[in-house]
């Protein structure tokens, strides 16, 4: 059912950079209270400023995802200050460039910490604070949907994170709580540099990508309405139409992105 998000509440992870921080100021423009949660705790600050002098309300809140006292401590600051929490933006999430036979397991731990862990952790603190038209959004991403070569563990944890959304929705629909997937593509904010990698690749042909903001809009419509995935742009849609309809061409086609 589509809700105004007035006087909502809403925790958005990641917050201070890319598509979170965007995503934070589209919710506090239509009416919600933001809960600012990411480890960079000054750019938090300064965009709580910004979001207060533009007659919003925001709160700052220094978080780990991937530690799960950091994500207890953040739930109870957000509760404590605004009372509830009606939304969950699970945004928070890192990228890690390299091939499988040599991508280095510590680094695929330290990616599924914060990409899926760091997830379920907001999940299960977040969920017995929320009622009936409570939103949990998972940003995912369209290679959450098929893998490609050279970051093929990135997309495992996206791949991952979309198992969990699949069951949680089902399990807390009866209590009136969505569970929406969103997955963009290549979005122009500084993911790729704050990625880790492997070893230094030459950088293949990529799309130029779509604006943070563009991203924002699409998931602050999914905390009004509980759409149930979201895509961002129509070649997204194709790309995903596309794979799943021809693995076998997607495979012959990736084989030459993946010789770079
Ligand atoms: N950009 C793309 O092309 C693209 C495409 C598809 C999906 N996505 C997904 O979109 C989401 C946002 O990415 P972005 O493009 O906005 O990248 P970004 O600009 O690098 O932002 C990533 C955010 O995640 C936060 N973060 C990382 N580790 C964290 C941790 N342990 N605890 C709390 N916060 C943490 C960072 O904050 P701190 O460093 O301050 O903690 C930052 O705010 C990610 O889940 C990404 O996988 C991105």
């Amino acid at each position: 059912m589509e809700q105004t998000l007035k006087g909502k509440v809403a925790v958005v992870t990641g917050a201070s950079s890319g598509i979170g921080e965007a995503t934070a100021r589209e919710l506090a423009s239509r009416g919600a209270s933001v809960v600012l949660a990411a480890r960079a705790v000054e750019r938090l600050e300064a965009l709580r400023r910004e979001i207060s002098a533009s007659g919003g309300l925001a709160l700052a809140v220094e978080t780990d995802v991937s530690e799960r006292a950091s994500v207890e401590a953040m739930v109870e600051r957000s509760v404590g200050e605004f009372g509830r929490i009606d939304v969950l933006v699970n945004n928070a999430g890192l990228g890690l460039s390299g091939r499988i036979p040599e991508v280095r397991a510590e680094d695929v731990r330290h990616v599924f910490e914060v990409n899926v862990i760091g997830a379920l952790n907001c999940i299960q603190v977040v969920l017995p604070r929320m009622g009936s038209g409570g939103r949990i959004i998972n940003v995912s991403s369209v290679v959450g949907r098929r893998a490609i070569p050279k970051v093929g563990a990135y997309c495992a944890s996206k791949f991952a994170l979309n198992a969990l959304s699949d069951a949680l929705r089902v399990e807390v629909a009866e209590r009136g709580v969505s569970v929406t997937s969103v997955y963009p593509g290549t979005t122009r904010t500084a993911f790729r540099e704050n990625s880790r990698r492997t070893k230094d690749e030459k950088r293949g042909w990529r799309p130029k990508g779509v604006s943070p903001e563009k991203v924002a809009t699409k998931i602050a419509d999914a905390a009004e309405k509980g759409t149930r995935d979201v895509y961002v742009s129509v070649p997204d849609r194709l790309f995903v139409a596309g794979v799943t309809l021809f693995p076998h061409l997607a495979d012959r086609v990736l084989r030459s992105w993946a010789k770079d």
